[in-house]
């Protein structure tokens, strides 16, 4: 499969910016679809990292962090997409039009997403519209939120003894047929999921009321063990351990902010006690100087 750029082309020429497989040569330009991790720029995996430094363009989602953006090369240009990102949403295409236009102009184009792109990262309508207008993409997975947040926190989302499944679920309600909030549609979801699992839901920060009611309804004692967890992975990162009868109350309490996650189910639990543990065994002045040194 011709990848373009990155495999192939890069063998075969070299990397060099004088080399002759320079974008003016490329007969069309590439879209990388890129998961950026949940934040921490550490997290992101070589290949992004390449595709990053190699951009010519930039597109960018609202959850993007500024430090990871700073990776591109300073002449590469940047737009952002999103609500909060100070671009257009678009609603009825979905590629962003400027994406398409320097694509189809030859140039590699990143466009990074927030986590991974295929966890509530809309890659398939995105990689549907490249295919749909002849333009090649390669997708390039990323750190999903529950799993930076996950590994942060010393949340095992799976344990043989307590949860052998776990479920990302999204938890924003959608707008019904007259346009607004459908909270049935909602409610019956929540109904669906596994009961006997762990669930991590994204994007549940401003339904959390709305949601402890859908999950009480559906069965969910209140004593569940639930976590909220907010820009893991960031030097902003906070949390709140409760169950799902206080989360909502903690969650306010703090005023814990979005991007955030919410955990449910005995892994908290384990959670809860290995912090315990761990707080006597320290390591964490160790761990913070290992990657001083290697900065
Ligand atoms: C539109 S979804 C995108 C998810 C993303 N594709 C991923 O794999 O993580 C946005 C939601 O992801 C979650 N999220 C993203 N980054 C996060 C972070 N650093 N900490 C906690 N939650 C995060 C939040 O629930 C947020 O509302």
């Amino acid at each position: 499969m011709d990848r373009g750029y990155t495999t192939e082309t890069t063998r075969k020429c070299g990397n060099g910016p004088s080399e002759p497989w320079a974008p003016s040569v490329l007969r069309r330009g590439l879209v990388s679809l890129v998961g950026a991790g949940p934040g921490d720029p550490d997290l992101l995996t070589v290949k992004a990292l390449r595709v990053l430094m190699a951009a010519e363009v930039v597109a960018y989602d609202e959850l993007v962090s500024p430090a990871i953006l700073a990776l591109a090369p300073p002449s590469a240009a940047r737009i952002a997409v999103g609500r909060r990102g100070g671009g257009v949403r678009h609603h009825e295409v979905d590629m962003d039009p400027r994406v398409l236009e320097a694509a189809r102009m030859g140039r590699r184009v990143v466009r990074l997403k927030g986590g991974d792109p295929s966890i509530f990262g809309r890659v398939g309508e995105e990689a549907l519209a490249l295919a749909e207008a002849g333009i090649p993409f390669e997708i390039i997975p990323g750190v999903s939120a529950a799993l930076g947040a996950a590994a942060s926190l010393a949340v095992p989302l799976t344990h043989r003894l307590v949860s052998s499944t776990v479920t990302f679920a999204a938890a924003h309600l959608t707008p019904g047929p007259d346009g607004l909030p459908d909270v049935a549609r909602f409610v019956k979801q929540i109904a669906e999921l596994p009961k006997n699992g762990t669930i991590v839901f994204y994007m549940g920060l401003g339904a959390l009321p709305l949601l402890r009611e859908a999950l009480l309804s559906a069965g969910w004692p209140d004593a569940t063990p639930a976590m909220g967890i907010s820009k893991a992975t960031t030097p902003e990162e906070t949390h709140v351990v409760g169950t799902l009868g206080t989360l909502p109350g903690l969650v306010a309490a703090v005023k814990l902010k979005a991007p955030a996650l919410v955990v449910l189910g005995h892994v908290v639990d384990v959670h809860a006690r290995i912090q315990e543990l761990r707080a006597d065994v320290g390591g964490h002045e160790e761990i913070a100087a290992l990657y001083t040194q290697v900065a």
